[in-house]
């Protein structure tokens, strides 16, 4: 078999958005929250701009719309103005100059983001990394790649796989998202039981902070024990500590072996002890292992018009497996399978590693997102760590607590990471089920001690629930760390910390 690394053109994101007529509230009107004393952009600021940047780089009017507003459709600001720097030094001379006029700003990557961080809330400047999309050197040798933080996802898989390498994350937004924004939400994915977090795999980052000053803190090693590891600051901190301008990340080898199960169970018991038996004998070969409900897995094949290659369960998995030896791959494959079903874990299943088939199973399960977005009208999303052991309780107890408020509750998710997605369909937005579900989601994880955000982040949505997974002496610590870097609190406000 030849060199197979998962790369199929994924337009979810772009085409969803375009498609969309609805458009969301206001978040100011929607949300009770109040403009911060910022300054509100003059004449003088465009010119500024202008002069920073060509007069083309600098949107305004309606160019501005589709900036303004989340791919969730849940929140929009109303800035007049999105600035589309192409080098580190824009980027710090557009930075210098709102922190001087005290210009509150927005940076922006794809705009894929989940939880309401990559927009305005009221009248932020935006900056968009969207011109930053320079792949500046592969070392295949290492396997450090070099880039700037616009790139996007999709684009940088296909380069490093001209390389025989492959990025250490995936996503269902890979065709829109920006290598950036996936290392300043500190994104997860589909391959993170395989590679672990970006923590572990982006070597350096170059930021600008709020004042302008651009910190280098790029490295070609894995290994580099020199003082504080300040990059860690900008990973995961979604825009509010500084704005990523470059990053180097280790890619590792393209696996030349990958097969795909997908399974029926009868229940979420099941679904736990399969995966304890294909952490046990699937061993260094397992690269995902991921969970669907029956309502999600209806869901993006009745909006995609999708076939399921097995019958109907309550319950499925989504098992990959990527190594060096295609046979040394399927004989483990298959005994893991044989023992599964014999115990009666895993009732029905198929197996491929044809590429066109690996492929149309796992469309299946990406475009569970925005089939559920799409399917009702507006969808309320958590994503959270919880213990395996009581990793899907939460999903029919939100059921009950909803009743007739929603259309359908259902839950899928990365459970090789415990990370589950739990999602509430209904025709629109409205305070009544929103309160009947938060704090609800939330004080149920911290109770199981999780996590409120596993791997989205906290955005505009999370900021005052933030307090069920950190500590009051950690939220001090993060206000203060934020005071230091951005005295003037212009960087992505009413983001990430409450108020
Ligand atoms: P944006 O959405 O533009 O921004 C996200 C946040 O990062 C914002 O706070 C923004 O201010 C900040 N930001 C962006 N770029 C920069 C920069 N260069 N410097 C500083 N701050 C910046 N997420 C997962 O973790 N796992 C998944 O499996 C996953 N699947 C998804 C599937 C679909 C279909 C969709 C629509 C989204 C999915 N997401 C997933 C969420 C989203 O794609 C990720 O959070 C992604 O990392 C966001 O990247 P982006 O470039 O779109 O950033
Ligand atoms: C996924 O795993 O599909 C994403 O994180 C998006 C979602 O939560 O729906
Ligand atoms: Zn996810």
């Amino acid at each position: 078999m030849s060199l197979y690394c998962r790369n199929f053109s994924n337009l979810i994101a772009k085409r969803c958005f375009a498609s969309s007529s609805k458009i969301p509230d206001l978040t100011k009107d929607r949300y009770p929250i109040q403009r911060g004393q910022y300054a509100e952009l003059s004449d003088k600021d465009y010119a500024q701009f202008e002069s920073i940047l060509d007069k083309n780089r600098v949107l305004t009017g309606s160019d501005t719309q589709g900036h303004n507003i989340d791919w969730l459709r849940s929140v929009r600001g109303y800035s007049n103005v999105v600035l589309k720097p192409k080098t580190t030094e824009e980027v710090s001379e557009i930075l210098k100059y709102c922190n001087s006029r005290k210009l509150a700003v927005c940076p922006q990557g794809g705009n894929t983001g989940l939880v309401g961080g990559s927009v305005p809330v009221f009248d932020e400047v935006v900056i968009s990394l969207n011109s930053m999309n320079k792949i500046e050197y592969i070392d295949e040798y290492s396997g450090i790649v070099t880039c700037q933080a616009g790139a996007i996802l999709e684009n940088l898989e296909s380069k490093v796989q001209e390389k025989g390498l492959c990025v250490p994350l995936d996503l269902g937004a890979k065709g829109s998202c920006h290598i950036g924004g996936n290392v300043s939400t500190n994104a997860g994915g589909l391959r993170l039981i395989r590679y672990g977090n970006l923590h572990g795999s982006v070597t350096g980052v170059e930021a600008v902070t709020a004042t302008g000053q651009i910190m280098n803190l790029m490295s070609n090693f894995k290994k580099d024990n020199t003082g504080y590891h300040l990059k860690h600051l900008f990973i995961g901190s979604e825009g509010s500590l500084g704005i990523i301008t470059r990053l180097s990340i280790q890619c590792p080898t393209a696996s030349k072996a990958v097969n795909v199960s997908f399974l029926g169970l009868n229940s979420y018991d099941d679904v736990m002890n399969t995966f304890l038996m294909a952490k046990k004998e699937l061993g260094e070969i397992l690269s995902s292992v991921e969970m669907i409900d029956e309502v999600s897995l209806n869901c993006s094949n009745k909006v995609f018009n999708g076939q399921s290659p097995i019958d109907v369960f309550p319950f499925y998995m989504l098992i990959e497996t990527s190594g060096s030896n295609q046979a040394h791959d399927e004989e483990k494959l298959n005994e893991f399978l044989r023992k599964a079903m014999e115990s009666s874990l895993v009732i029905d299943g198929v197996t491929t590693n044809e590429p066109g088939k690996m492929r149309n199973i796992w469309l299946m399960r990406e475009r569970i997102a925005d089939s559920l977005i799409n399917i009702e009208g507006y969808c309320f999303k958590y994503d959270i760590s919880l213990p395996l052991t009581h990793f899907y309780e939460i999903v029919p107890a939100t059921k009950e607590r909803v009743g007739d408020l929603a259309s359908f509750v259902c839950g899928y998710g990365h459970i090789g990471d415990s990370n589950l997605h739990l999602n509430v369909a209904c025709k629109n937005f409205n305070q009544e089920i929103y309160k009947a579900i938060e704090p609800f989601v939330f004080e149920y994880t911290s109770k199981l001690k999780g996590s409120i955000s596993a791997e989205h982040g906290i955005g505009f949505h999370k900021t005052k629930y933030l307090k069920y997974s950190k500590t009051p002496e950690a939220i001090a610590f993060m206000k203060q760390i934020k005071e230091l870097m951005d005295p003037n609190g212009i960087l992505n406000p009413y983001k990430v910390l409450p108020l």
